[in-house]
């Protein structure tokens, strides 16, 4: 049997469950929505990440990026998600919001699908047209600059 290909539905199916788990450790005792994020890097590791809300609910961080700050930390700032997958376990739409797609942007490929619970259930799309204009600037050059910022494009 051929390899099965990084990003064929089976795999994403796969990431899609492995957002679901990460769910179960939700932290969301003021709006009871339980949100897990899957990523999966060109390394090969899948990092996952849950929602974990703070009494202060401003300082809520979002599942996607519990994930995204989680892979950097273990894995360094060169990592590049190929495929992200986002679940909730309320059964309802959950679409990365504004801020996560834009944290996301910094390492995402704009190819990489993802995959989420929509209206009409589960769909996927491209990052690029989830986030088809993310901010991005050109840094200063600067002399204790150390490492250069992701390029999505
Ligand atoms: N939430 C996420 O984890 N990801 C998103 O993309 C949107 C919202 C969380 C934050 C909060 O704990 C709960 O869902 C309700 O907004």
């Amino acid at each position: 049997m051929p390899p099965e290909d990084e990003n064929s539905p089976q795999e994403l199916h796969g990431l899609f469950k492995q957002a679901n788990e990460a769910a179960l450790h939700s932290y969301s005792p003021y709006s009871g929505f339980r949100v897990g994020a899957a990523l999966q890097l060109a390394n090969g590791a899948i990092v996952t990440g849950t929602n974990v809300e703070n009494v202060s609910y401003g300082l809520t961080i979002c599942a996607e990026r519990a994930a995204l700050v989680r892979a950097v930390s273990k894995f360094g700032p060169e990592i590049r998600i190929e495929a992200v997958a986002v679940a909730n376990l309320n059964k309802a739409p959950s679409p990365p919001c504004g801020a996560c797609r834009q944290v996301l942007a910094e390492f995402v490929l704009p190819e990489a699908p993802v995959i989420f619970p929509a209206v009409d259930g589960l769909r996927t799309m491209p990052f690029s047209e989830l986030l088809p204009l993310a901010f991005e600037m050109k840094p200063k050059e600067q002399e204790s600059k150390t490492i250069e910022p992701r390029k999505a494009k």
